[in-house]
């Protein structure tokens, strides 16, 4: 059952949104060769507190922590610890808050260091194939023209598309109706409505897509090893097109007044 949010619903996501933003770019700012993804999820479960929030991740069917830090071939999931972040590692950052009963979502990938040519275009087009997938979330559109757009930009720069794991509806709980694919079929499924909030994650490989889970029973890899980079937004649609309710700041994106008013910024 697809829950369709009213405008007091999106605004209080709106404010869960902000403490997420706000959170990642303290993140990206600490993710730093010799930092251990351990400090990154204290400094994670320390802001989303410290502005009144409530990290979502921790207990979620049993996980332990505020954030996922996901490295190199790890495309979610990783669990934060004593792993020392190097130079030239890939960083995957998912974070989640609960804010008055409400769930925002977001995740970053990120350059430790210096990180090859390779990897950074990596980065980049999957931080296209989200906004790519956004753009597709206009009031009377369908499902699979998010999960096409998606596909179509990452397959055309010779990627792959992780099957396995997809994105979803988002509110009252991080993970509702529907599920979002980042694959399919244009002008099929669900017809996209106003109200709806989605949650947006492409997991983007530089080999294979197939992926497996360690023996953690959390971390999801690549199964060739290579590279993943994962991007994610909470966005919700409106009358004025898709709002990304987890917007870091206004460089993200180049068209960024269509998707939201200047005064919005977060971080
Ligand atoms: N952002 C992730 C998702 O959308 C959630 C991380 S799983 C958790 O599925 F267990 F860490 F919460
Ligand atoms: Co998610």
């Amino acid at each position: 059952m697809i829950n369709i949010k009213s405008a007091r619903e999106i605004e209080i996501m709106r404010r869960s949104g902000k403490i997420t933003a706000a959170t990642l770019v303290r993140l990206m700012a600490a993710a730093k060769p010799g930092v251990t993804t351990g400090e990154l999820d204290r400094i994670a479960d320390e802001s989303i507190r410290s502005l009144g929030g409530v990290p979502t991740f921790i207990g979620y069917h049993g996980y332990p922590s505020a954030i996922c830090a996901s490295v190199n071939e790890e495309v979610v999931h990783g669990m934060p610890g004593e792993r020392v972040l190097r130079d030239g590692d890939l960083l995957s950052l998912d974070i989640g808050t609960t804010l008055e009963g409400y769930v925002s979502d977001s995740a970053v990938t990120v350059a430790i260091g210096s990180v090859s040519e390779a990897a950074q275009r990596l980065m980049r087009v999957t931080q296209e194939c989200l906004m790519l997938g956004i753009a597709q979330m206009q009031i009377g559109n369908r499902l699979g023209d998010i999960g096409h757009a998606v596909q179509e930009h990452a397959e055309s720069n010779g990627y792959g598309v992780v099957r396995a794991l997809v994105g979803h509806g988002v509110g009252r709980k991080m993970h509702e109706d529907p599920q979002v694919p980042n694959y399919g079929n244009a002008g099929e499924g669900t017809i996209l409505r106003k109200g709806l909030v989605l949650a947006i994650e492409p997991m983007i490989t530089a080999g294979t897509w197939e992926v497996e889970t360690l023996e953690d029973g959390w971390t999801v890899v690549t199964q060739d090893g290579k590279l993943a980079a994962h991007f994610e937004h909470t966005i919700a649609i409106t009358d004025q097109g898709p709002k990304i309710l987890t917007l870091r700041n206004v460089a993200e994106h180049e068209d960024a007044d269509r998707y939201r008013p200047a005064e919005e910024v977060a971080a």
